[in-house]
């Protein structure tokens, strides 16, 4: 590859964490997302959350009806754990393929988690049967205890909660989502194949200084929150690394406009508009272009045993003015970079 190639084609890349909500959001989100990836990992932290195998199959089927005719586009879907989680129901669904993975939101700590686990080992039996069946468990890494200091909750998760299941289930397939700290790259390289990690896009371009930038910034606010620099160095490391563990999901987590802008804003980052571009941006920062395809088209599926798309996509090197705003009807959302103008364009896939 040269130094500066006016363009640059890679495989189609697929989102491995990615909200899509439901209803006149999803209408908004879905065709975003599908202009640029081919599969994505679709969170099931709805209200209520999709617990159940018919639950879920509504749901692909709502997102599949969402998006224009003719777009190419599958949705992977995940199941919610709860305490009360049913081992069968999971393997059934797993089974019918309808779910890719379980998610694992510790009891709090986050958008719509208050449902989630509340102690790991009230799910060991689905653990077992997940390890059992070759079924990812795909973790939201933070602690929530409010003695802990925020920054420091997903380091005091990879000592406390990951390290013993990891221990206790050793051939099961575990995903960190959306690392933000060097302890997560440093912990996920030292384990063996069966941990990996997602990077969002966001996580590699800010740090937490992003959040006080000459006064409050919701549209910096996500969880994990941005740690200092030190550390979205390392996940850039990490990322161009060329390590197969580590790979693209977004993390796009669209609120509306009026919800982030608040006395209590919502955590998440809408990036699916731009998602692609930024993470290319970084790349080419980097100086690493040549390892981007792997990183956006490759270890996702290898990990989760999944063929790799076979369509392309382009990226031109032109600029673009991200909107500072996208609207659909009477929603309006506000996207990472908005105002920003990006280096590089995605051509929208076919
Ligand atoms: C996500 C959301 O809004 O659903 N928010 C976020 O800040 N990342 C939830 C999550 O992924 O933790
Ligand atoms: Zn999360
Ligand atoms: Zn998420």
């Amino acid at each position: 590859m040269t130094a500066n190639p006016a363009a640059l084609t890679i495989r189609e890349p697929d989102d491995w964490h990615l909200h899509l909500r439901d209803d006149a959001m999803l209408a908004l989100a879905a065709d975003i997302t599908a202009r640029q990836f081919a599969r994505a990992i679709v969170m099931p932290n709805l209200l209520p959350p999709v617990t159940t195998v018919a639950a879920a199959e509504a749901y692909r089927d709502r997102i599949l009806a969402a998006l224009p005719q003719g777009r190419r586009f599958t949705p992977l879907m995940t199941a919610y754990l709860t305490d009360e989680i049913d081992p069968d129901e999971i393997e059934t669904g797993f089974e019918k393929d309808v779910f890719t993975a379980c998610k694992l939101y510790p009891a709090g700590a986050t958008t719509n988690s208050a449902s989630g686990v509340t102690d790991v080992a009230r799910i060991y039996r689905v653990l077992e049967r997940m390890e059992k069946i070759g079924m990812p468990l795909l973790v939201h890494g933070e602690v929530v205890s409010p003695d802990i200091d925020i920054f420091d909750r997903e380091a005091v998760f990879l000592e406390t909660v990951l390290t013993p299941v990891l221990r206790d289930f050793p051939a099961l397939k575990v995903v960190l989502e959306h690392i933000t700290t060097a302890d997560s790259v440093q912990f996920v390289q030292d384990a063996g194949p069966t941990l990996a990690a997602t990077i969002t896009a966001h996580h590699l371009r800010i740090d937490r200084n992003a959040l006080f930038e000459g006064g409050l910034r919701p549209h910096a606010y996500c969880l994990p929150v941005a740690k200092r620099r030190r550390h979205r160095t390392a996940l850039r490391q990490a990322a161009i690394s060329g390590n197969p563990k580590f790979f693209l999901g977004t993390d796009s987590a669209p609120h509306l406009k009026h919800d982030k802008e608040s006395a209590c804003g919502c955590a998440g980052i809408f990036s699916a508009p731009v998602a692609l571009e930024s993470y290319t941006l970084t790349f080419d920062e980097e100086g690493a272009l040549d390892r981007l395809e792997a990183f956006a088209s490759e270890f996702g599926p290898r990990f989760y045993g999944l063929p790799l798309n076979e369509g392309t996509i382009t990226l031109h090197r032109e600029s673009q003015t991200v909107p500072e705003i996208v609207t659909q009807g009477d929603l309006a959302v506000v996207p990472f970079h908005a105002g920003e103008t990006l280096g590089w364009r995605a051509a929208e896939r076919g």
